[in-house]
């Protein structure tokens, strides 16, 4: 049996709350989109209602175990602070001195959130010593990163076994779990999945499981790039996957109707607003260029906007671009419109991921979406079947 955090008692008690923070930033270091923060409200509330003291445990980015102000969760503090209209204390550590610190200072009704987990290249390695050290900071844990479920890291999985019979999940994460078990035993059919973004690593390998429950699986951003790749095509100096090429190739060999990939592209040789972009169909992209493929072109959209529109089922993760620069943003904002339009006509819509989340209220659509989910990543694993470690850990 998993804990709910009703069943947990919370009064005059500090809670480890995880949570996923792990939201984009702006140059300037300012949240661009909070929908994780505020996804995550209910539970920190709850707590600090029942007398309890929530103390936020969350990474940010993948800083790959070094500290490094670009990955601060300092800005994300404020926000938060701005969000509830409370003392929000902000640990320069996540582990020892500084957090007690911020600990210490938090009265009833205040929240404390600790500096970034990844910050220790403990917490991916989910060492039991790093996670004693979170856990000496707490008196009970409540996981309610629902993005991040799909990792076994130490504020994930280690964590719990010094909370046996005082660790709880989420209300965020309930609700997305109870949302996506819904849908994904009987899909509406069509079930129509659209998965780009840049962690080719991470989506390739669930893309199998989607390819078997799905109708049509189309691919863009530097997904896709991988993919086009293994078929052989220029895609100059564009983010790809090596390791996983045989993979996407075998995969596109036995899925060809159903695997939709671009036919054209918009390309640049720098990342910037003002970059001057070309529009090359793929078979035009030469192999030695310094050209990379930025997003879809207007080919593509167009294909991609007809297999939407005729869609029962609609679950979108991952932008088809690099749609943070003004240049490259056609193909995501049109994908965001168009699901959008299939939730007014009657389809069940489901947006998963940071960036998706950010690029449907980049184009004003957020509230025409059936559900938008907190999970990237984590709910592709969960349509995999395969158990998630965030949610194996609560098991009593
Ligand atoms: C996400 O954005 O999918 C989660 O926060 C997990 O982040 P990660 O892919 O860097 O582990």
């Amino acid at each position: 049996m998993i804990r709910t955090l009703a069943q947990l008692e919370v009064e005059h008690r500090r809670v480890l709350v995880r949570v996923d923070f792990n939201v984009p930033l702006t140059p300037e270091q300012k949240v661009r989109d909070d929908t994780r923060i505020r996804a995550a409200l209910p539970t920190i509330q709850a707590i600090s209602d029942r007398g309890g003291i929530p103390i936020l445990l969350s990474h940010l980015g993948r800083p790959k175990g070094a500290r490094s102000p670009a990955f601060s969760l300092r800005p994300v503090a404020e926000h938060l602070e701005s969000l509830v209209g409370k003392s929000v204390h902000f640990g320069q550590d996540c582990i020892g001195d500084p957090a007690r610190a911020a600990i210490e200072q938090a009265r009833p009704g205040d929240i404390v959130l600790l500096e970034n987990l990844r910050f220790h290249p403990e917490e991916e390695a989910n060492d039991p010593t790093f996670a004693a050290m979170l856990a000496a900071l707490g008196d009970a844990y409540v996981n309610d990163a629902f993005g991040a479920a799909h990792r076994a890291h130490a504020s994930i999985s280690a964590i719990t076994e010094h909370f046996v019979g005082r660790r709880a999940v989420g209300l965020l994460m309930e609700r997305e779990l109870a949302y996506l078990s819904k849908v994904f035993h009987d899909p509406p059919r069509p079930f129509v999945a659209i998965v780009g973004g840049a962690k080719v690593s991470d989506k390739i390998r669930v893309l199998e499981s989607l390819l078997e429950r799905a109708d049509a699986v189309l691919i863009g951003g530097g997904m896709a790039n991988t993919f086009l790749a293994a078929q052989g095509h220029g895609i100059g100096d564009s983010i790809f996957d090596e390791r996983y090429l045989s993979h996407a190739k075998s995969l596109y060999q036995r899925y060809p109707t159903k695997l939709i990939l671009p036919t054209d592209a918009v390309l640049a040789d720098e990342l910037s607003d003002t970059a001057p972009v070309t529009v090359l169909d793929l078979q035009q992209i030469p192999t030695e260029t310094e050209l990379r493929i930025l997003d879809i072109g207007p080919d593509t959209i167009a294909t991609f906007q007809d297999a939407i529109s005729t869609a029962a089922l609609v679950l979108w993760n991952g932008p088809m671009g690099a749609f943070e620069f003004k240049q490259f943003r056609k193909g995501t904002i049109a994908i965001a419109t168009a699901v959008a339009q299939a939730t007014d006509r009657g389809a069940t819509t489901i947006v998963g991921g940071g960036d998706s989340i950010a690029a449907i209220a980049m184009a004003g659509v957020s509230d025409r979406i059936t559900h938008v989910s907190t999970g990237g990543g984590a709910t592709l694993e969960y349509l995999e079947g395969k158990p998630l470690p965030g949610i194996v850990a609560l098991e009593e």
